[in-house]
């Protein structure tokens, strides 16, 4: 795509002007021509197909197995069960650091989920091995699966999500219930919901000696490798992981497993090559999911619609053997201004496989109910519930009174309610019929999101012909990081994107960090600017002190780089190409690096959040109660736009997940035998294009001079977390419902009329 070098400069631009164009995806190509190699692409000679048989009861005791069948299976080459699975280096059972899950790999006999793997077969071909499996036929002790709020067992946690607090206190509580007017509460459940990646988890594993090569789908490759080379006990440097590619990540890609682990123990014992890739029904367990929650929200209200408290108490399911919980409570801690706020999550183990991150973690279900919440104290008050939000406008950070580093919230919420056409909406429900007589409603719901930042590490590197190499260790796991990292990289180097070639998903660039969180672009990004940075400071030094240069004697201060030349700044015609500085100082290469260094005290000065606002219309049949979204507008503002195309499909991709939260997702334990009853893209429902007719995203503008020094705050999370209330609170208008559970079900609207 042609740049258009007299376009406005974003802030803190300093040298080219490539950031901010809507350059469509670097991998669009490669993926529709179906060129891009996914792990289960590689073929490596010599290659063995694993399969593992998972347990088809939720708790108990596998007490046989017939090793001895599956063996005599043609092309059955070995079977692993608790018997005979070879050692670790690590003990699967003790947890590697924050970042660590306790992870199933056939240490004992014991089932503790459905669907956990309970041996591994490997075999010459894929179908010896699904066969060999077949054939293993167990035998169990069986105890009754606890499946619900009823039959699990409650603990107070340590911590919830990744190492947050399971209870934090602004404020005086007691307080301010005291003071309130009016008390509302509502109670939410969430449901049980599955990643459902379309790339399955997989692996192709290859040993070379104590060598390691993991051709597999990895949102944090190089806290993968050293993960993976403590479990196997070898160095780092001898673990190889690739993954240029993911087929969708959604934070179940970002951890260690237990089959793959298997898989790579498998290989290493059989000195082959093996390739394992998990079937559909066999992703609802051991891979993560987000966890169940119980939440009940009581918001004070005192006489002029302003909150005088917030509880917010959630009860999070997990396994029976592992710890992570939704931490859905910590939502109301960041949303809206209150003197007091309370925060409180409590466990509760269930027979089910661990839960774990799940796009917009915690916030997307706790800001789901905080949302209905919110819109039933509005009622409660007799207020639009857009000026309830407003009347409630956290202008610095609740709890803490921190300042954010920006926060455009409000304008989000005017250029949505502008766009969607809000004003005139009939304060009670039920009031507007569309032609067809179907009820129609309208809600919205606030979005926000942290702003992470994690360590990385990058290299740039200038040619001879005045192109560049750039390169990390991150991962495009759809979002359009190729695309938009190296506009970051052009920009630093000041080199139009096509002179910029990225290199990425490999486990041996400089750190990239994860891609999780909604902080990659922010935390890789900076690296990569860094880096560029780097080499042009390099570049600038040499032309500097060169006399033949026309810069010679120009301090870096006086140089900027402008589309592959280097030039004095208070007079552009003066300069010279990055070709001819490398080649009269005889350099083949120019090599620089950067880094993201996490600023500990900027992170404590300073709020840092994206916001948005998220309007819905719903329709709903008044004698069927089918709900249709008919119309989804958000707006959100997420500081400096590096790709706005890309950005906009982000939100859409959020606000699809919410209106899929909201109306569509949730994955069933059958009670009797602990087996989630849909786990397949048939019965487990997500949104198909019908389902969504109408979604906006507006890009509101943001400054931001605190985040980082790029300007960048997320995008990738944000978009589900305001949508699940907007339209749940939209059903409510069109109904006089309020939804209390998740996904809303024709039922729900049936049973409360009556
Ligand atoms: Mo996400 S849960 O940060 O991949």
């Amino acid at each position: 795509m042609p740049l258009d070098a007299r376009a406005p400069l974003a802030p803190y631009r300093r040298h080219g002007s490539n950031a901010g164009q809507p350059l469509t995806r670097r991998d669009g190509e490669l993926k529709v021509t179906g060129r891009a190699t996914f792990a289960a692409d590689n073929h490596p000679a010599d290659l063995l197909y694993a399969a593992t048989a998972v347990s088809s009861i939720a708790r108990g005791r596998v007490t046989a197995l017939d090793v001895a069948a599956a063996k005599a299976h043609s092309g059955v080459v070995e079977v692993y069960t608790p018997a005979n699975r070879p050692p670790l280096a690590h003990d699967p059972d003790v947890k590697l650091g924050p970042f660590g899950f306790r992870i199933e790999v056939l240490q004992d006999d014991t089932v503790r989920y459905a669907g956990q793997p309970i041996a591994l077969v490997v075999a010459e071909t894929l179908e010896a091995a699904i066969e060999g499996a077949a054939l293993l036929n167990p035998g169990y002790e069986a105890r009754p699966a606890r499946t619900g709020l009823g039959d699990g067992e409650r603990f107070a946690p340590a911590a919830v999500g990744v190492g947050a607090s399971p209870r934090t206190l602004y404020g005086d509580i007691d307080a301010g219930f005291a003071a309130a007017k009016t008390i509302i509460q509502a109670d939410i459940a969430t449901p049980a919901q599955f990643h459902n990646a379309m790339e399955p988890h997989a692996v192709v594993a290859q040993w070379d000696g104590d060598h390691l090569t993991l051709d597999m789908p990895n949102q944090a490759l190089v806290m993968s490798r050293d993960a993976y080379a403590i479990y196997f006990g070898v160095p780092p440097r001898n673990v190889l992981i690739r993954s240029p590619f993911l087929g969708g990540g959604f934070g179940s890609k970002a951890f260690l497993n237990g089959p793959q682990l298997l898989a790579i123990l498998a290989a290493r014992h059989l000195k082959r090559p093996v390739k394992y890739v998990l079937s559909r029904a066999q992703m609802y367990g051991p891979v993560g999911h987000r966890g169940r929650t119980w939440q009940t929200l009581r918001l004070g209200l005192d006489g002029d619609g302003r909150l005088t408290a917030i509880h917010h108490h959630s009860i999070a399911a997990t396994s029976s053997f592992e710890d992570f919980l939704e931490p859905a409570a910590n939502a109301s801690l960041h949303a809206y201004a209150s003197p007091a706020i309370l925060a409180e999550t409590q466990g509760l183990r269930l027979d089910i496989g661990t839960p774990g991150p799940m796009r917009a973690p915690g916030e997307a279900s706790g800001s789901a109910a905080l949302e209905v919440a919110m819109d039933k104290a509005a009622e409660a008050r007799g207020m639009d519930p857009l000026d309830f939000r407003l009347a409630n406008y956290a202008e610095t950070e609740p709890g803490t009174g921190r300042p954010y580093s920006s926060n455009a919230l409000r304008e989000c919420y005017g250029e949505g309610a502008k766009r969607f056409g809000w004003a005139g909406r009939p304060p009670r429900p039920g009031q507007m019929r569309d032609e067809n007589g179907l009820l129609v409603g309208w809600g919205v719901g606030a979005a926000l999101f942290p702003c992470p930042h994690f360590a990385a590490e990058a290299r740039a590197t200038l040619r001879a012909d005045g192109s560049a190499l750039v390169e990390t260790a991150g991962v495009d796991m759809g979002q359009g990081a190729w695309t938009a990292l190296a506009q970051i990289a052009a920009e630093a180097l000041g080199l139009d994107p096509e002179r910029v070639e990225f290199r990425s998903g490999v486990s041996d660039l400089p750190d990239g960090g994860i891609a999780g969180g909604s902080g990659h672009t922010a935390s890789a990004g900076l690296a990569l600017h860094n880096a560029g940075e780097d080499v042009i400071a390099r570049l600038a030094e040499i032309a500097g002190a060169d006399p033949a240069s026309p810069l010679f004697g120009t301090g870096n201060v006086g140089v900027v780089a402008r589309a592959g030349r280097l030039c004095r700044r208070d007079d552009e015609t003066r300069g010279e190409s990055y070709a001819d500085i490398l080649a009269r100082a005889g350099l083949d290469a120019l090599v620089g690096t950067g880094r993201m260094a996490r600023d500990e005290a900027a992170a404590q000065s300073w709020a840092m959040f994206s916001h948005g606002a998220v309007f819905a219309e719903v329709k709903v049949d008044p004698d069927l109660g089918v709900v249709r979204a008919t119309r989804l507008v958000g707006a959100f503002a997420a500081g400096r736009i590096i790709n706005p195309r890309l950005v906009r499909s982000q939100y859409y991709g959020g606000m699809i997940w919410g209106l899929s939260f909201a109306l569509h997702e949730a994955a069933h334990a059958d009670r009797r035998t602990g087996r989630i009853m849909n786990a397949d893209l048939a019965e487990y429902r997500i949104p198909v294009n019908a389902d969504v007719p109408s979604v906006e995203a507006i890009l509101v503008p943001e400054e931001d001079r605190y985040v980082n020094p790029l300007g960048v705050k997320g995008v990738g999370e944000i978009g589900i977390t305001g949508t699940v209330g907007a339209i749940a609170n939209a059903v409510w208008h069109a109904t006089g419902v309020r939804a209390r559970r998740f996904p809303i079900q024709i039922e729900d609207l049936l049973h409360d009329r009556g």
